[in-house]
């Protein structure tokens, strides 16, 4: 069976760059704070109605670009966010029609943190069985919108940003080459630890005064910060080596972690734990916060512009999120 690889990266920031310090217009919090709890120096804000599908078709647009494929090649569109333009339809087939690319699958991955690295996954599967040639993978989001900026929700609010990324797929010949594999876990358990609980299709109606006035702000994303903070050490590690572990791989043969970028710390504890060299991890977080399900196409677009990745380097990418979902892929590039 053939493998798939990642022909290109493109991306999109929006141009509005929000400080630690432009948030303490809004909310009771500090520079230092921010920056010593999660290493986020600033991040970007979507403004004028600029939603997931546009940001994510121009990332696309560059990734096609820089693949010199087609938009009319692309075979199928996975679009990983957690922040969709409208509830229905996909923000996939909003973003399609940016592209001018109708008439073929696309759907959207709901997985937060996790959502870029299970749509990598599907990806991966749909290449490798032969099903497609091309396929468009986008992870986008717009936090600035959903975000409670008062003092209330400050533990959240300071840490998520917008932004999108996106990869083009195709098939690979050799077998060592590309996506070696992909593992992914879910554990819902813990799916109020980390949670947008309102609207709610399990509520009548789906959204009320009383949930967009309620004292606990239950029309905003919530969360227990330190829980978080803990299982995402755990599950990062574990995942990062079964990916090593399942083609006989130590650490010291990697040539370059991206992990989804969550926090600066977490990322640095994870390092700690797998005794990893600080120039074997990439981290962009003090630029952008976190920006889920497209921190991580970021991140690499990134690190191919800085030339840190290059021919038959062995990349590990590696999330954990909201659900709780975590999931890793081993690339030799
Ligand atoms: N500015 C100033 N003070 C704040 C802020 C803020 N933005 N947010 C919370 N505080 C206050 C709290 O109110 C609390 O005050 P109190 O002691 O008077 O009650 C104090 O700071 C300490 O609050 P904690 O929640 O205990 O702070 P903690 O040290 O745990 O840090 C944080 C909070 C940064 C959220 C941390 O728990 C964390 O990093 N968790 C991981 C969560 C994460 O990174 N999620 C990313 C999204 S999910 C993902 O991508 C995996």
């Amino acid at each position: 069976m053939r493998n798939s690889r990642i022909l290109s990266v493109g991306h999109y920031v929006p141009p509005k760059v929000v400080t630690n310090n432009d948030l303490t217009v809004y909310m009771e919090t500090s520079d230092d704070w921010i920056r010593e709890r999660t290493g986020i120096q600033e991040r970007r804000y979507s403004e004028d109605s600029v939603g997931a599908a546009d940001m994510g078709a121009l990332a696309a647009r560059e990734a096609l670009e820089r693949a010199g494929v087609d938009a009319t090649d692309i075979d199928c569109v996975i679009f990983a966010t957690l922040s969709p333009d409208v509830d229905m339809p996909a923000s996939a087939c909003v973003m399609q029609a940016r592209l001018g690319i109708g008439g073929i699958l696309a759907f959207d991955v709901k997985n937060q943190c996790s959502g870029f690295l299970y749509s990598l996954a599907i990806a991966n599967v749909f290449i490798k069985t032969g099903r497609f040639d091309h396929v468009l993978v986008v992870g986008s989001e717009v936090h600035s919108t959903g975000i409670d900026l008062s003092t209330r929700g400050r533990d959240v609010a300071v840490i998520f940003g917008d932004a999108a990324g996106a990869v083009v797929l195709a098939p690979e010949d050799n077998p060592q080459r590309g996506i070696l594999s992909t593992h992914l876990y879910a554990e819902g358990q813990y799916a109020e630890k980390l949670w947008l609980e309102c609207a709610a299709s399990r509520e009548r109606p789906r959204i009320t005064e009383d949930m967009i006035t309620s004292a606990e702000g239950r029309i905003f994303p919530r969360m227990s910060g330190r829980y978080v903070f803990k299982h995402a050490i755990t599950r990062f590690s574990e995942v990062i080596h079964e990916a090593l572990d399942t083609h006989g791989y130590a650490l010291s043969d990697l040539s370059l972690l991206i992990p989804h970028q969550a926090n600066l710390r977490i990322s640095q504890m994870v390092a700690m734990g797998l005794e990893l060299p600080e120039e074997k991890m990439f981290n962009n977080i003090e630029r952008y916060g976190n920006t889920t399900a497209a921190s991580i196409p970021l991140a690499l677009y990134e690190v191919l512009e800085a030339g840190r990745l290059r021919e038959n380097d062995l990349l590990c990418l590696a999330a954990f999120g909201a659900g709780f979902t975590w999931a890793s892929a081993l690339i030799r590039w």
